[in-house]
């Protein structure tokens, strides 16, 4: 499993564990109150039990990272990949990621997409890929920077707020 890494501050990025789970579960009732307009809309956060699960897939699924962020033992950012089944997409993994609201802004994004970069190299993956909804460029830029760069769109893909939104394909070859 992915090391720890504690780079400049009181924040840790690792591999979701079981102790995390009241922690995580609060974190994606929060995330999921805001209602953001950049992400794929949820009625109901996961519940405490469906929390779990994710967390314990992380140790029986070889082909699934969920990482989380860490400061004073409290989530403050995820990102969950899922390498694809089929053999000839075997390199291929697709992720998503968020960082709690009072966060944002501080590296912590970047530092999740750096430690799966890594997790993945070292696992083997060719290309990571991910779709990111049009109406956010902050993320965009970061995703940029990190050389993970647009590859096409799906336009018109979602609607929000009424108006309909391309959803950018976007991947990093590793
Ligand atoms: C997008 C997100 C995961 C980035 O994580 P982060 O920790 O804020 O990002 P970092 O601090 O590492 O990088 C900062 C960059 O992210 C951008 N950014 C994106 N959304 C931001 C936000 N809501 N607040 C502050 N910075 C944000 C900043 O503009 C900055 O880029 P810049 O230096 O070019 O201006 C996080 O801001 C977030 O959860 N946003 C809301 C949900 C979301 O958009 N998720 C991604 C869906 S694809």
């Amino acid at each position: 499993m992915l090391a720890a890494t504690t780079i400049d501050d009181p924040i840790t990025v690792r591999a979701a564990a079981d102790g995390d789970a009241d922690s995580l579960h609060a974190y994606l009732a929060a995330l999921t109150a805001e209602q953001l307009p950049v992400l794929f809309a949820r009625a109901q956060a996961p519940t405490r039990e469906r929390v779990a699960e994710m967390i314990a897939r992380n140790t029986s699924d070889q082909r699934y990272l969920l990482l989380v962020a860490i400061e004073d033992g409290r989530v403050v950012g995820m990102l969950d990949f899922f390498g694809k089944p089929l053999a000839q997409q075997h390199h291929v993994g697709g992720f998503g990621m968020t960082v709690d609201r009072g966060w944002r802004g501080r590296g912590i994004g970047t530092r999740l997409l750096r430690s799966l970069l890594a997790w993945a190299a070292q696992r083997g993956y060719r290309r990571i890929e991910l779709e990111v909804f049009a109406n956010n460029p902050d993320a965009i830029r970061l995703y940029e920077r990190e050389g993970v760069v647009p590859e096409g769109r799906r336009r018109g893909a979602i609607v929000v707020d009424g108006a309909e939104i391309d959803l950018v394909l976007m991947a990093r070859r590793i």
